[in-house]
């Protein structure tokens, strides 16, 4: 039997879904994508578009290159047509738990039971998901760092009877793809990136609500020592404090613990509408955030105040 997964379904072609399907599309891979809105299949034809023109302008691929993978992907607008012999199946629909049921109820319906089924949530484990599918050992988290081809770990989590067959065809796609593939021995929230990444961003607001230092001084430290262009605070701001506060509501909700609630300093931000780089101000005003300027890292603040 070829223990190659050669054709990817991806349910759901918002921001995330369109790059899997134009990542795994180059790899020669035989895609269809499933989404119901119109304008997401434009965007997301768009954006492969201008993404493979841009890799035809920089030398990396030539226009054949190009058709080719445009080739490689078919999308869809029912769900039903997708090929039962689908040898893996990534959802990649919004945040929303029982619409992921939905979804995984009604893929184990139109699917074969080999056909390897992966959530890319970022934040709800399978094994929430898997409550509603009756064949649970090819159900998995898959979950990728935009822009994958940029950032390309993809960490994998078990549900509670996923076989490590399955998790050992993913981790070879993962390698034939040019992704690094990390396996999370335990169910994980926030897998093994996202929960440091949120350690260090509740941290960094503690060190700043608490008055030890000003966010640009945490910043400061984190640059400067870890030789980074970028500090917690600029990061929040690029990801959107609105979607951070939602990340804190989650463990919240998840642990039931006080300190999983967004700090001040955030939820203040938030009620201002300043929401980061997307509304031109968060905790950094743009587009030429303070932090960008090569003399603003050498001024730190020495003036005692808050
Ligand atoms: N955005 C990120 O950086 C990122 C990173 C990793 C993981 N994720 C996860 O990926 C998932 C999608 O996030 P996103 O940012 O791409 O969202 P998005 O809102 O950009 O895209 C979701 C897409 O799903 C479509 N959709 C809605 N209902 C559907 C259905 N029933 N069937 C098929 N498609 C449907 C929508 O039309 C939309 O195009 C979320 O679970 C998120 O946690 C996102």
């Amino acid at each position: 039997m070829d223990n190659n997964i050669n054709s990817i379904g991806i349910i759901g072609s918002g921001y995330i879904g369109a790059q899997l399907s134009l990542h795994f599309a180059t790899f020669n891979k035989d895609i269809v994508v499933f989404e119901p809105s119109q304008q997401s299949i434009d965007t997301s034809k768009k954006m492969h578009n201008e993404e493979l023109d841009s890799r035809i302008a920089s030398g990396k691929i030539t226009a054949t290159t190009k058709a080719n993978i445009l080739n490689n992907i078919t999308f869809i607008d029912d769900i039903t047509k997708i090929p039962t012999d689908t040898n893996l199946i990534i959802e990649a629909v919004p945040e929303d738990l029982p619409l992921k049921q939905k979804v995984f109820a009604k893929l184990e319906k139109i699917c074969c039971s080999d056909t390897i089924i992966a959530t890319n949530s970022s934040s709800i484990s399978i094994s929430k998901i898997e409550k509603v599918v009756k064949n649970k050992h090819t159900l998995l988290n898959m979950h990728f760092y935009p822009p994958v081809w940029d950032r390309p770990i993809v960490e994998l989590m078990k549900g509670c009877e996923t076989s490590n067959h399955v998790i050992n065809k993913v981790v070879k796609l993962a390698k034939q793809t040019d992704l690094i593939p990390l396996v999370t021995k335990k169910e994980s929230m926030g897998f093994i990136f996202n929960r440091i990444w949120h350690a260090i961003k509740k941290e960094a607001m503690h060190v700043a609500n608490e008055g030890i230092a000003t966010i640009e001084d945490v910043d400061r430290a984190w640059m400067v020592l870890l030789n980074y262009p970028i500090g917690p605070f600029g990061l929040m701001d690029m990801v959107g404090l609105d979607i951070i506060k939602d990340v804190f509501m989650s463990y919240y909700h998840e642990t039931g613990k006080q300190d999983e609630l967004p700090p001040a300093i955030l939820t203040e931000k938030i009620e201002r509408g300043e929401l980061g780089r997307k509304t031109g101000k968060g905790f950094y005003n743009y587009p030429n955030p303070a932090f960008t300027d090569p003399n603003w890292l050498k001024n730190p603040d020495i003036t005692n105040e808050l």
